[in-house]
């Protein structure tokens, strides 16, 4: 008998465009669909981009992408994190879960 595991990675799933990147600073869809996901972009390099699923990992708040600062703070009780989602300051004690995206064309995607 043979055994078949399959290790194929999720597709990747449009969430948004480069314009809308570019003039918001983010992409936050919460249509995606292992929940909401954020996308932002490294300021000196337009093709470096981080995607996290921004929901707190304290309890459960969406976090607010602050362009100044260049982290994400969550509203509710203060947490932090970097663009890929590394937690900066508590009480949330796990990162935020990253996410592999990629530019095609106009398009920005989030691989599911
Ligand atoms: Fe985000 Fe508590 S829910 S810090």
């Amino acid at each position: 008998s043979t055994t078949e595991v399959s290790t194929t990675p999720g597709n990747f799933e449009a969430v948004g465009t480069v314009s809308e990147l570019e003039s918001q600073g983010q992409i936050l869809n919460e249509d995606f669909q292992n929940g909401a996901i954020s996308v932002t972009r490294n300021p000196e390099d337009a093709q470096l981009l981080y995607a996290v699923n921004p929901t707190c990992t304290h309890k459960g708040c969406l976090v607010d992408w602050n362009a100044g600062e260049r982290k994400y703070i969550c509203p509710c009780h203060g947490s932090e994190y970097s663009p890929d989602g590394t937690l900066l300051k508590g009480p949330a004690e796990e990162n935020l879960p990253p996410y592999l995206v990629k530019i095609e064309g106009e398009q920005v995607l989030v691989q599911a």
